[in-house]
């Protein structure tokens, strides 16, 4: 097994690349000095230099807001490139291994979502993220599409990173108690993802979209008040009061209120079981206190 990392940098990419060292797994990933998703003659050279058995794209533009005020340059991330990678994908043979994301459905469904839930995403980078996926099975028979809930590290932006610094800051912090989710790991996506490569590289041939996301849905009210008591044991905290506020008031449009997903299908098909998040939770929020690493 060869494998192509992409968006090396990137909460999931980084801890993708720890997992393979460890595991002794072969694979290049290049930053952005080397290839730029978007440059297509970057990707086939990128592609047939390295001839990797697998790729898998943790690259994206992931930021909801300003993805409003520049959805061309959203979707060439998020769709385009994601296109061109399934062509040349398919054209080497190659399987891709496509990180996805709930913000496909438009979160009015009560429960967790399935794989055969309708989708309607809400705004550009949902939009974005549905595309990419239809673009992907309409290109390269070879991929697994592998949709996430809410992402936490202790690197890049994140839930965990926003409740922290403004827990640090004010003394009141806004907080929604109808929005739900499954904070899961990115060291976490990282052992889904090898599971599901050294699974499909011993023959395993099941093609196509999968949910994960850490077990225990929590409201973003009820992680702020989880976030409280694992952080104020490194940070003088200065908050006082969760104020419990209306949704659609931080992404200026009303982002899903339901981020939970069914994650059946994974477990049936490659015996991958959800974790809970609260077990991992300790480490994060130490490391992101030890190593803050906000780029
Ligand atoms: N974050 C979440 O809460 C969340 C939730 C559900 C699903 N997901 C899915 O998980 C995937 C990865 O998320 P993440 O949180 O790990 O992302 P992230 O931390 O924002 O990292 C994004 C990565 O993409 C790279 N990148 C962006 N544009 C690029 C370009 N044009 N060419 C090459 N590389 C480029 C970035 O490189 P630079 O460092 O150079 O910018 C970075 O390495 C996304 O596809 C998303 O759909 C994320």
């Amino acid at each position: 097994m060869k494998v192509l990392v992409l968006g090396k940098t990137g909460q999931i990419g980084h801890e993708l690349c720890k997992l393979l060292d460890n595991k002794g797994i072969t694979y290049h990933a290049p930053d952005r000095s080397e290839l730029d998703i978007c440059d297509a003659v970057q990707l086939q050279t990128c592609m047939e230099h390295y001839q990797p058995t697998i790729v898998v794209n943790a690259a994206a533009y992931n930021n909801p807001v300003m993805a409003e005020n520049e959805p061309s340059r959203c979707f060439a991330v998020n769709r385009d490139a994601v296109a061109e990678l399934a062509d040349q994908c398919s054209r080497m043979d190659t399987i891709l291994l496509h990180a996805s994301s709930y913000r496909v459905f438009d979160g009015e469904k009560q429960e967790p979502y399935t794989e055969k839930d309708p989708t309607n995403p809400v705004g550009v980078l949902g939009t974005s993220r549905l595309q990419a996926e239809q673009q992907i099975r309409e290109r390269c028979p070879k991929h697994i599409i592998l949709r996430l809930s809410w992402v936490i590290s202790d690197r890049r932006p994140n839930l965990l990173h926003r409740l922290v610094e403004q827990m640090v800051k004010h003394r009141e912090v806004y907080v929604t108690p109808d929005q739900l989710g499954c904070p899961t790991t990115a060291s976490e996506v990282a052992r889904v993802m090898v599971a599901i490569m050294q699974q499909i590289d011993c023959g395993a041939d099941t093609w196509g979209t999968y949910h994960y996301c850490s077990s225990e849905p929590v409201s973003e009210s009820g992680f702020a008040e989880i976030v409280i008591a694992e952080a104020s044991q490194f940070w003088e905290l200065k908050v006082r009061k969760l104020i419990m506020a209306k949704m659609d008031s931080r992404e200026g449009f009303k982002p899903p209120a339901n981020a939970t997903l069914e994650c059946t299908k994974v477990l049936n098909t490659f015996g991958i079981h959800a974790r809970p998040w609260r077990s991992a939770l300790p480490e994060i929020v130490r490391q992101h206190y030890e190593e803050p690493k906000d780029h």
